[in-house]
Parts: C-alpha cells; structure tokens; sequence
C-alpha cells in the first residue's frame, strides 16, 4: 500500500519507519523543508536510539517532501499543542484535513496525533466524504524504535469497517488490535496517559511521607508493583514527570472536562502533585541567593534531548530567580543555561548537586568524583538512581523517600 504521512515529529517519522518496515512505501510530507532535505540524506532531525540505522535501512521505501501527494491513505501526525487556556490548539490538524479534501475529497484519512475524544467524530460532520479512522499513538521517547516494532496494542477507531479492516492489516502486529469507534480511541489514549501519571504522582506522594516517617519509597514500591493488580512499571518516585505528552494532555482532558461542567478529581490532583514535587526538590536544596547549584541531567528524561516541559529546566528557572548559581550538564540536550561538557566542569566548585535525569553516566559518578570536585559534597538524588554500594568519599545524599541512606567510607559517620 502507499502510505502517505503528515508530520513528521516523533509519531509521523516513528511511524513512517514502521511502515516501511513492514514493506509499505511511505511518502512523508513537512512544510519544514530543511527537514525533509536532511531526513532524504538519512539524517533525523530527533536524537532516537536506532532511528538512523533504520532511516537509512529503509531509505528506497521512504520519500520527503513538502508537497502532498496522491494517495490511498493519509496518517496524520501533526502537533496538537497546548493552548493558553490548557485546551488542545487543533488548528494543524485541522489545515491538514482540509488540504487532504481538497486533493482527494474520498481518501481515507487517519488521525494519529492525540486529540480530544470528539474531534474525529466533528471533522467527519464536517467532510462527509473523507473516511475517517483514530488510531492513537503510544510510543515513548527514547525507545520510540523498539516501541513501534513491539506495541503493546493497536487501537483502531473507525465506524468504517472495510477501513478498519485494511488498517489491521496496514498495523500488522502480535499485540491484541482493539477495534472501537473514534471517540473511544480519542478518550483511550488520554486515559493511558492520565494514568500513568497518577501513577507517578501516587508515588511520588507516598515518597513524601516515607522521608517523614522514615521507610524507603523504593522498597514500598517494589513491594507493591509485585502486586499483579499493581504492577512494577511507572512506580519511580522522584521530581515529577515532565516532556511533551502528560503535561499537555492532563491540561487538555482536565479542561475539556470542566467545560462540560465536570471535574476529574484525580486526575487534576496528579498534576497538582507533580507541582509541588519540584517545591519539594526546591526545598531539599534549601536555596540562598549567591549558592552554588549543579544539575545533573536537563533532559525531560534518558535518551532523550527533549526539554520540553522538562523539570530540571522548570527547576532552574525558579533557582536562577532566587539568585542561585546554576550550572548543568546533560550528555544529549543543549540549554541556554550555563552547561559544561563534563559532570567534572559542572560540579566544579558547586556546594549541592542535584540529579534531575537518571543518564547511565549520571547514575555512575562516583563520590570521588563529587568531592574531588565540589566545594561542599552534597548530592539530591532527584531520580533516586544512585546505588548505593560502598565507595570511598564522604558525600552527603539526598534522595526522594530514601531518609537515612549515607554514603560514606567512614563506618562511624
Ligand atoms: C509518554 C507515554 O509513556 C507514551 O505512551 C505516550 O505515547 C507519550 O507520553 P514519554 O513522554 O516519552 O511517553 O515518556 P515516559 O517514559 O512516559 O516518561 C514521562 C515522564 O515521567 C518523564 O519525565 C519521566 O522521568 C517520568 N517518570 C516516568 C517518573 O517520574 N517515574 C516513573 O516511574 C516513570
């Protein structure tokens, strides 16, 4: 089949790259033209394990161009960012539907990006002789590759049955393929979403406690993900979550809920946690203006060099206010906050440092790194990523829910 594909961020390319894959050829199309000229020579505008290896594998599927072409089928996966109000700014999504009719007013076109339960349903009002499917995205940055060739699930929301049928057969895979209608689809997705962070939120609440009343939040969490009603995944206290998808689409699903006159009272606690789990950071680092600062890790997570909505910048941004000093490094990301190239130049001469991503090698600094190198060795492990295993050097630590762990060669201290 000729697939076409519009957008070409994570889902579009991620996308693109599983169909071509899977023997399709894909024509990818973006206004943005110096990315269509680099993603022809194989270059991929996102730092993504794998995803040039399979750029270039797949180089005789997959076309660039800024230019729609006829097709048999569009996927649409352009960005529906968060509005002001919190609401989801649908316009792009809109344009694009609206270019497809123009073109091909019959052609099946597939919604991929993440939109609220209800815009499937009004863009099909709106051009009666589109044929409409949502299929929602579920990939995560870092292991976007392995995700898209191992999926957990396809969702296909269509009230077109012979769509739905070449779409199961377009998304071949062993997971189960979860057949429901486009409103469903929408709501499936913001309600992964939503989860997970109550999840992380959850926990991260609990993390709290464990340091008033003396337990550790990762043992709590261990002992409860064995719980199969529970699970292990997505029970890793520590500052919040951050990046392009909970944040926005809390705002949206919490927004659209309250202008139906609902509140979705969990869901908008979990936000309101993830706030105030970076006060909680703030407040273990105990600023002063003049302190020296070193943040470990700026990314919105590993593998990654996504800042978006990132805690660690969240965070400096408050420091800096304060009249902090603030230093960062990060193997991937690139700031405009004075960064070093080495955990070396950043904790140089800093009085805390504060883990805001758990990098490999930022789980791997050793105390002698820290004490050879800070004025005072003061470590706040914002992902409790640290082990801790018994190397020489005094340094003070600080995780999230861990009180009473030390690190130190010293038996007596
Ligand atoms: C998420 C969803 O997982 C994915 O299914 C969806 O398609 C897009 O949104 P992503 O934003 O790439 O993916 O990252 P994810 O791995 O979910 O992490 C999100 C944030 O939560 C990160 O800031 C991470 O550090 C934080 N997190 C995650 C925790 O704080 N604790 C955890 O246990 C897990």
């Amino acid at each position: 089949m000729q697939v076409t594909v519009i957008g070409t961020g994570y889902v579009g390319l991620v996308t693109a790259i599983g169909l071509a894959d899977a023997k399709h050829d894909v024509v990818c199309v973006d206004l943005n033209k110096e990315r269509m000229e680099q993603l022809a020579q194989g270059i991929a505008p996102i730092t993504e394990e794998g995803i040039e290896e399979a750029l270039q594998k797949n180089q005789s599927r997959l076309t660039f161009t800024t230019e729609y072409p006829l097709s048999d089928l569009y996927l649409v996966a352009v960005g529906t960012p968060e509005r002001a109000d919190g609401s989801c700014d649908l316009s792009a999504v809109q344009a694009v539907v609206k270019l497809i009719h123009s073109i091909q007013p019959d052609a099946a076109v597939v919604l991929k990006s993440t939109i609220p339960p209800g815009t499937t349903e009004s863009l099909q009002e709106m051009y009666p002789s589109l044929r409409f499917a949502m299929v929602p995205e579920f990939l995560r940055e870092g292991t976007a590759i392995r995700d898209m060739r191992n999926p957990h699930r396809v969702i296909i929301g269509t009230h077109d049955q012979g769509l739905a049928e070449s779409l199961a057969d377009l998304f071949k895979t062993n997971a189960p393929i979860v057949h429901v209608d486009p409103t469903t689809a929408e709501l499936t997705k913001y309600a992964a979403n939503s989860f997970l962070a109550v999840k992380i939120s959850f926990i991260n609440e609990i993390a709290r406690l464990a340091d008033i009343v003396g337990a550790d939040v990762e043992d709590v969490a261990h002992g409860i993900g064995l719980d199969p009603r529970i699970g292990p995944a997505f029970l890793k206290a520590g500052a919040g979550y951050g990046g392009s998808c909970f944040p926005k689409d809390i705002a949206a699903l919490t927004t659209l809920a309250q202008r139906q006159g609902e509140h979705l009272h969990v869901i908008e606690a979990a936000d309101r946690t993830n706030e105030a789990q970076l006060e909680y950071v703030l407040q273990k680092i105990d600023p002063r203006p003049g302190l020296r600062i070193a943040l470990l890790g700026l990314s919105f997570k590993p593998g990654t060099d996504d800042l978006r909505d990132a805690p660690a910048l969240r965070l400096a941004e408050r420091l800096t206010k304060m009249g902090v000093i603030v230093t960062g490094y990060d193997p991937a990301a690139k700031t405009l906050l004075d960064q070093k190239k080495t955990i070396e130049e950043a904790v140089a001469g800093a009085e805390v440092a504060v883990i805001m991503t758990e990098w490999d090698d930022i789980k791997h600094v050793t105390p002698q790194q820290l004490t050879a190198n800070m004025k005072t060795a003061r470590l706040i492990d914002g992902r409790n990523c640290w082990a801790f295993v018994d190397e020489p050097g005094d340094v003070q630590y600080e995780g999230i829910g861990r009180p009473g762990k030390t690190f130190s060669n010293n038996p007596t201290s």
